[in-house]
């Protein structure tokens, strides 16, 4: 494997073992997030959220930076981004915006959340353009529900911001040749020409404000913000800082995909406890031994455990806990049923309070009235 597209390219993310996260680090020459980063973010906010203490988050380019630039007085804004499909968010999708939300929690700043609807239906991941807008805004509500501070949080919609936005794609793209583009994104002829356009649509949230941007992603997303860096200066803006993160498996396995398309592959934010309790009982791949007997005797193996790798990742966040349970897996004393049955009640846990908070959420908040959507109605790129 000598081509990080191999393992990640606009259409395709291929991680089959822990070595390819490495790989991607040398690839994209990012950095590893190291426990001296993570202690001075601690300082900085009091604790640290779960997924960067377990490094689930593990690259970053120019956190540190904008660390010590913080620290010196300078402010960051938070940038991240859906781009919506034929079917829900699944809670892998979810990784980056929890991240998000916590920032904006200990930071009091504010939080800018794209909603490419034109990426996926350029990708022809989706045949129905239609359909698309309405999981648009569908999408936008579970974002929100996350729990984001309605006056400090800007959702839109490419199609309906776009009049915004797009005296900035103008400069952007002129800057991006399409020999760069297909070199860092893989487009071949196939390519529909949509998609090397839509690279400057998803840098334009990167200059609404002159304060750093920071950017929580899974590791796909980089690409964007690579480009954005050779950019952003000869504009008078900041060069984007990227916190990356590793991806969530499937239900199928170590490595395997969680696919929108794919109920078995995936939990679903929308999924209710019977459907969560069936999914991770008939098909969460795990680590336990064929019988109670064996399972008794030689105990199970938690590190190819779909539902311990869930716990491990987000979904248990006390550490002695997730200890306990990873001891005991390994002793035998606590079986494959009783995983996935404590695994069920902490996503339902989760879930539940989403799914509750949704029902009620004001979108139009997000997207018009609250106080930054109103400032952003009059937003201008001024390079
Ligand atoms: P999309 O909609 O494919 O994915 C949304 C975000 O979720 C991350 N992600 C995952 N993270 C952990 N585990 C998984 N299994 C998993 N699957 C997806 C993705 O990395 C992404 O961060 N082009 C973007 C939309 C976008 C965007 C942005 C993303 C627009 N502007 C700015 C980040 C920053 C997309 O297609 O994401």
């Amino acid at each position: 494997m000598n081509e990080y597209k191999d393992i990640i390219n606009i259409y395709d993310v291929n991680i089959n073992e822990e070595k390819d996260y490495e790989r991607l680090i040398k690839f994209f020459g990012v950095k590893e997030i190291d426990d001296v980063i993570l202690n001075n973010l601690k300082y900085l906010a009091g604790d640290l959220h779960v997924l960067l203490r377990r490094k689930f988050f593990y690259a970053h380019r120019d956190f540190d930076l904008l660390l010590n630039k913080y620290n010196e007085g300078k402010r960051f804004f938070l940038y991240t981004g859906r781009a919506p499909s034929k079917s829900k968010m699944h809670i892998g999708h979810l990784i980056p915006f929890l991240l998000t939300k916590w920032f904006q929690e200990k930071f009091n700043v504010n939080v800018y959340i794209q909603i490419p609807d034109e990426e996926k239906y350029w990708e022809k991941k989706a045949d129905n353009y239609e359909e698309i807008r309405e999981y648009a805004l569908e999408d936008a509500k579970t974002i929100a529900s996350l729990g984001f501070d309605p006056d400090k949080t800007f959702i839109f919609i490419d199609s309906e911001y776009i009049k915004n936005m797009y005296k900035a794609a103008i400069y952007v793209a002129r800057e991006i040749n399409l020999n760069t583009a297909k070199s860092v994104f893989g487009f071949d002829d196939n390519s529909t020409i949509g998609l090397p356009f839509y690279i400057a649509l998803q840098i334009v949230p990167t200059f609404f404000e002159r304060n750093i941007p920071l950017i929580p992603c899974g590791i796909d997303q980089d690409p964007y913000f690579r480009l954005q860096r050779d950019i952003a200066e000869k504009f008078g803006y900041y060069k984007a800082s990227t916190i990356l993160s590793k991806f969530v498996w499937g239900l199928q396995g170590p490595y395997t995909k969680m696919s929108a398309s794919d109920p078995k592959s995936a939990i679903f934010v929308d999924d209710d406890y019977d459907t969560i309790k069936y999914k991770v009982f008939k098909y969460a791949f795990s680590g336990g031994r064929s019988t109670l007997e064996e399972h008794r005797k030689y105990g199970g193996n938690p590190d190819i455990d779909v539902s311990y790798f869930w716990l491990s990742v987000l979904f248990e966040e006390d550490d002695y806990k997730l200890k306990e349970i990873r001891d005991k897996y390994i002793m035998g004393e606590l079986t494959t049923g009783e995983l996935k049955e404590y695994t069920t009640n902490k996503i339902w846990e989760f879930l539940s309070s989403v799914q509750e908070r949704r029902k009620n959420i004001n979108i139009d908040k997000f997207m018009y009235d609250g106080r930054l959507a109103r400032e952003m109605q009059e937003w201008e790129f001024k390079p």
